[in-house]
């Protein structure tokens, strides 16, 4: 059933400015939005709806490209306010009086995860989370199994699964999405798509940004949580997982968690971990993570690992995944290398094995290197060279807009679809695996290495590709 009324706690907080009210706004100037779809927005501020609108105003002037934008009176006559304190209890009746009876109500939780408990209470309490309501959440969902199970246990209190959103942002992504749609929309990859004709597969998610406005959080948490946990095990998940049987939520996510169960616990020498050093980065000079924080630590702001998949499709296949702050270059990838050909008919000549490159962000293009023979007259033989077969996106979709992650997301929502949101068991998978790597970590003592902002991360975890004869894909 569709949603009539959205609220959104943490509606003055910075992921709300900065992406839900644009995300909004352009749903809303493209005639996405249900017309009749009343925005809630709730905090501590005192504010009236008009303060409200004046404040989405501003944020969508700074967030949100003019062309984008569309009449933005319409969309700002859809917003309301209701100033909420979670942990005072009669603030939640007010809330309820704001809703109105017989509503179909979406509530998006973007506050600190500490709140969700009282929060999900004072809701429950109050008429708020009966069948006519969902809810969604913004990560982090706990910080290892048991907070998430925590967590996931005081939402399950009032809300069942059906009607739990769990956010990751990567879901919301085209170009993820587009994964879906070149493994299961195409005949040529799926015959290849498995341990005997792949050799290793690398995920690379780099970032040039540090630690933003966010030092006390990501200090807690540490790349490995922050980034592996959630988004590149995502990521991992639809390369891997076997064909859904249809794009729903239950068939997509049900193929996904097999693939997260089946992560193999990392052994000792497996994973490296970084942290960025002062240094130049895209053209400025940038300081270290210890000077960004004001004193020292042993948060990771990298990680490599070596990971497998104990599977029939993947046994043999090493995934490498690699996540960094303060990288060379901003770059989503993943990079499938295939296997060498079991015989060569042209000896003297270099056959190098086929690789494909599937870019993610922030130029998603599709890259397959094949060889081919160097036009000319040999002496003996032909001459190979390998040239790419290559598929860019946005020429082939030019004149489609760039859209917000959160656009796709906040639309399936309101419609109540849960295809691209993470169910419990996937979480808990997640975690699971996180956990034991942590536990790795501990029993190895392992403390992060140092790197140079601007670099691609620590020589160790150039070693731990090496070491097999291969190379991060760069
Ligand atoms: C967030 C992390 O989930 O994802 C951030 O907390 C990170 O640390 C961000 O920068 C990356 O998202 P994107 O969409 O820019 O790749």
């Amino acid at each position: 059933v569709r949603a009539d009324t959205l609220v959104l706690f943490g509606a003055t907080g910075d992921l709300s400015q900065r992406m839900l009210l644009p995300s909004l706004a352009a749903l809303h100037a493209d005639g996405l939005l249900p017309e009749d779809l009343n925005i809630v927005g709730t905090a501590r501020s005192d504010m009236s709806d008009i303060e409200f609108r004046n404040f989405a105003r501003a944020a969508l002037e700074k967030h949100l490209p003019a062309e984008r934008r569309g009449p933005l009176a319409d969309f700002l006559n859809c917003l309301h306010y209701q100033p909420l304190d979670v942990t005072t209890p009669e603030n939640y009746a007010d809330l309820a009086e704001k809703v109105g009876k017989d509503r179909q109500v979406a509530i998006f939780l973007s506050t600190a995860p500490s709140l969700f408990k009282p929060t999900i209470e004072g809701l429950a309490a109050h008429g708020l989370a009966g069948e006519n309501t969902r809810i969604c959440l913004e990560k982090p969902l706990g910080t290892d199994l048991a907070t998430s199970r925590e967590i996931n246990d005081a939402v399950a209190s009032a809300f069942s699964e059906d009607r739990i959103f769990r956010i990751d942002h990567y879901l919301g992504k085209e170009t993820v999405q587009n994964l879906i749609a070149l493994r299961f929309a195409n005949i040529l990859f799926e015959p290849l798509w498995n341990a005997r004709l792949i050799e290793h597969v690398q995920i690379t998610v780099a970032e040039t940004v540090g630690l933003e406005s966010r030092v006390d959080f990501y200090d807690d948490a540490g790349a490995l949580r922050d980034m592996v946990q959630n988004h590149m095990l995502q990521l991992l998940a639809l390369f891997a997982m076997e064909p859904p049987t249809h794009f729903d939520a239950s068939a997509v996510r049900d193929e996904k968690v097999k693939v997260l169960r089946a992560l193999r616990k990392i052994s000792p020498g497996e994973s490296v971990t970084g942290q960025y050093r002062g240094g130049a980065s895209v053209g400025e000079i940038v300081p270290g993570y210890d000077e960004e924080l004001g004193r020292d630590s042993d948060t990771e702001t990298f990680v490599a690992l070596k990971a497998h998949i104990d599977n029939w499709r993947w046994h043999g296949t090493p995934f490498y995944l690699r996540t960094g702050k303060r990288m060379q270059r901003r770059v989503t990838e993943i990079v499938v290398q295939f296997r060498e050909i079991p015989h060569s008919i042209f000896p003297g000549a270099k056959v190098k094995s086929n690789r494909m490159v599937i870019g993610i962000q922030p130029e998603e293009n599709i890259t397959l290197s094949v060889m081919a023979k160097v036009p000319g007259i040999e002496q003996e033989g032909i001459a190979l060279r390998e040239v790419p077969l290559n598929i860019a996106m946005p020429d082939a979709f030019s004149g489609k807009e760039k859209r917000i992650a959160y656009e796709r997301l906040l639309l399936d929502l309101v419609k109540g679809d849960q295809t691209l949101f993470v169910r419990r068991d996937e979480v808990e998978a997640q975690w699971s695996w996180i956990d034991s790597i942590r536990q790795t970590w501990a029993e190895e003592d392992l403390k992060p290495k140092t790197y140079g902002a601007g670099s691609w991360g620590p020589s160790a975890a150039i070693a731990l590709i090496e070491r097999d004869g291969s190379s991060w894909h760069e």
